[in-house]
């Protein structure tokens, strides 16, 4: 039976893909930053685990309890929407140690199990805004299109050691926690000189023509995590799925 372990399992797509492995048949440690069992099935097959990916000594602690692994998914992110020069470096920086260096710390973190056993998957979950660019949005942007770089640089590097690495890309969900978790960061970020630009831009957010549901992204992730070809980026999500097919067009 194989085991899968997730990053960010207390709400939204983190959580849908815990439940969605356990609900196939895998052993699944969902890890939060606060450790809730409630939130899932109860299932023998299921461990929670305390993990904060901006923290090294928690990343440790989670990695050794949870023993062996065979997928690692990194779901666990935060958002920032706001002008660009408004936003404090501070936050610029909150935003990639969670998305970006919390990432590359859990992918070191477990590389030397997955590479001595010549098997294993690493799931990275970015977003539809590396597959077409949006106004507002330039410091979350940045931090996942590092991790697509980041990412597919590093599937040529492991495929060496038999070991897969994949990009989940989910679209919008308003149904998620991510906008509400967001909040408090995004405070103030729209100076006044930018509002008039604003507006319609957030009023378009707030009717998209298209939007992902939990359930396409823990589908999407799972593929991902069972594929054994070459591809490298799913995209989840019908919005998600437009972009990209979008990008692929001549
Ligand atoms: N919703 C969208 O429209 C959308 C679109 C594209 C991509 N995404 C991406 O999808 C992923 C999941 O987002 P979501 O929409 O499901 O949002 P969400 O409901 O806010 O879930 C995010 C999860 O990440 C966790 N998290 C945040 N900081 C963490 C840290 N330092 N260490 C460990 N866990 C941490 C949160 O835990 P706490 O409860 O402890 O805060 C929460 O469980 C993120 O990577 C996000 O960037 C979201």
């Amino acid at each position: 039976m194989k085991t899968v372990l997730i990053t960010g399992c207390s709400s939204g797509y983190g959580l849908e893909t815990a439940r969605h492995f356990l609900a196939e048949g895998w052993t699944v440690v969902a890890t939060m930053r606060r450790p809730r069992e409630d939130v899932l099935p109860s299932s023998d097959r299921l461990r929670v685990l305390a993990l904060d990916v901006t923290k090294p000594e928690s990343i440790a602690a989670a990695i050794q309890a949870a023993g062996n692994i065979d997928v690692l998914v990194n779901n666990a992110g935060i958002g920032v929407v706001g002008a660009f020069e408004a936003t404090p470096m501070s936050t610029i920086r909150e935003v990639f140690e969670t998305n970006t260096f919390g990432v590359m710390a859990m992918v070191q973190a477990v590389v030397p199990q997955f590479r001595s056993r010549r098997s294993g998957v690493i799931v990275n979950v970015t977003s539809s805004v590396t597959l077409a660019p949006m106004p507002l949005v330039a410091v979350y942007t940045a931090s996942k299109v590092a991790i697509e770089g980041f990412t597919a640089s590093l599937a040529f590097e492991l495929e060496a050691f038999d070991v897969r690495v994949k990009l989940v890309e989910p679209g919008y969900a308003p149904t998620t926690r991510f906008a509400e978790n967001g909040g408090a960061r995004m405070s103030g970020l729209i100076p006044a000189a930018y509002e008039p630009f604003a507006r319609p831009i957030f009023a378009a957010f707030a009717k998209p023509s298209a939007v992902t549901t939990e359930a396409d992204v823990a589908k999407a992730v799972l593929r991902a995590a069972t594929d054994t070809g070459s591809q490298l980026r799913f995209p989840a999500g019908p919005d998600a799925v437009a972009l990209a097919q979008m990008k692929c067009a001549p």
